[in-house]
């Protein structure tokens, strides 16, 4: 077990901000449940993110709209009882703060009194203005998130690079800055070309955390369960696999099932 939470402080919003400004990568991923959140914040991850893709990959929805508050807070408990240094910042799920941005606060208050979280993340630009604002004037740091916003997937119709175009490039640059202007912490980047992220980058002060948007981000994240191979079917060109977990876990139960039916498992010194 790496002992790397213990030699390094705590993660704020104001120690990513440092980072931005002295050229330190920020490295971000998501967890959903306690023991993963362990081994993640150990491993040095800075910000972790309890991603509304627990949609997907946690309860196997086709997309992140079904997911509700209470849900998110479940998850997002779980993930804050397993962190020492990283970031926890918790997706705003759908319908959860389009509204209006009183319904916002309400459900920004309820991650952070119920979850203990730290942050919250929402999707889009000048549409949701108002709600960033109110949510930010309350002490809660937002961290926002542009160009494949997928809680928008019933608008676009496709999962597909976003802001290839000039007019819809110079509305996420005009809606990055507003983010940044307004006080967001960070704002993620989702499939964007990496000419355009990188300008993002470099025009506004706060980190930008990108995947799939290239290397001139400040920081990436990706999806544990993507990462790690746990998940096939998905492989999208930005995805790097750092381990086949799928085939590890595979391997393991299949032994296990063969254990049991021969009866191997459990052998006298596995038993009272
Ligand atoms: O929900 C999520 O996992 C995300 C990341 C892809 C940034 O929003």
């Amino acid at each position: 077990m790496s002992t790397y939470t213990e030699q390094k402080p705590k993660v704020t919003t104001r120690r990513l901000a440092e980072m931005k400004q002295r050229g330190e990568k920020i490295a971000c991923l998501t967890a959903y449940d306690y023991t993963t959140a362990t081994l993640v914040d150990g491993a040095g991850i800075d910000l972790i993110l309890v991603g509304d893709s627990a949609s997907n990959v946690m309860a196997g929805n086709t997309t992140t709209l079904p997911i509700t508050l209470d849900e998110m807070i479940i998850y997002a408990r779980g993930v804050v009882r397993g962190v020492k240094r990283a970031l926890v910042v918790v997706d705003l799920p759908f319908g959860t703060y389009q509204g209006n941005s009183k319904e916002a606060l309400a459900s920004a208050i309820r991650v952070m009194k119920e979850a203990n979280a730290e942050a919250v993340k929402m999707e889009g630009g000048s549409e949701i203005r108002e709600s960033v604002e109110r949510i930010l004037s309350a002490g809660i740091p937002v961290m926002g998130h542009l160009g494949l916003t997928p809680q928008s997937i019933n608008k676009f119709g496709t999962y597909n690079v976003r802001a290839k175009e000039e007019a819809e490039a110079q509305k996420l640059i005009s809606d990055a800055r507003m983010l940044d202007e307004l006080g967001c912490f960070a704002i993620v980047l989702e499939k964007v070309p990496a000419a355009l992220a990188s300008a993002v980058a470099q025009q506004v002060s706060c980190p930008v955390i990108g995947i799939g948007a290239g290397n001139g981000c400040d920081g990436q994240i990706l999806v544990f369960q993507d990462m790690m191979g746990m998940n096939h079917g998905f492989s999208p060109k930005f995805l790097r696999r750092y381990a086949d977990l799928a085939a590890v876990i595979n391997d393991g139960l299949e032994h296990y099932v063969a254990d049991v039916k021969s009866g191997d498992f459990p052998s006298a010194a596995e038993q009272y």
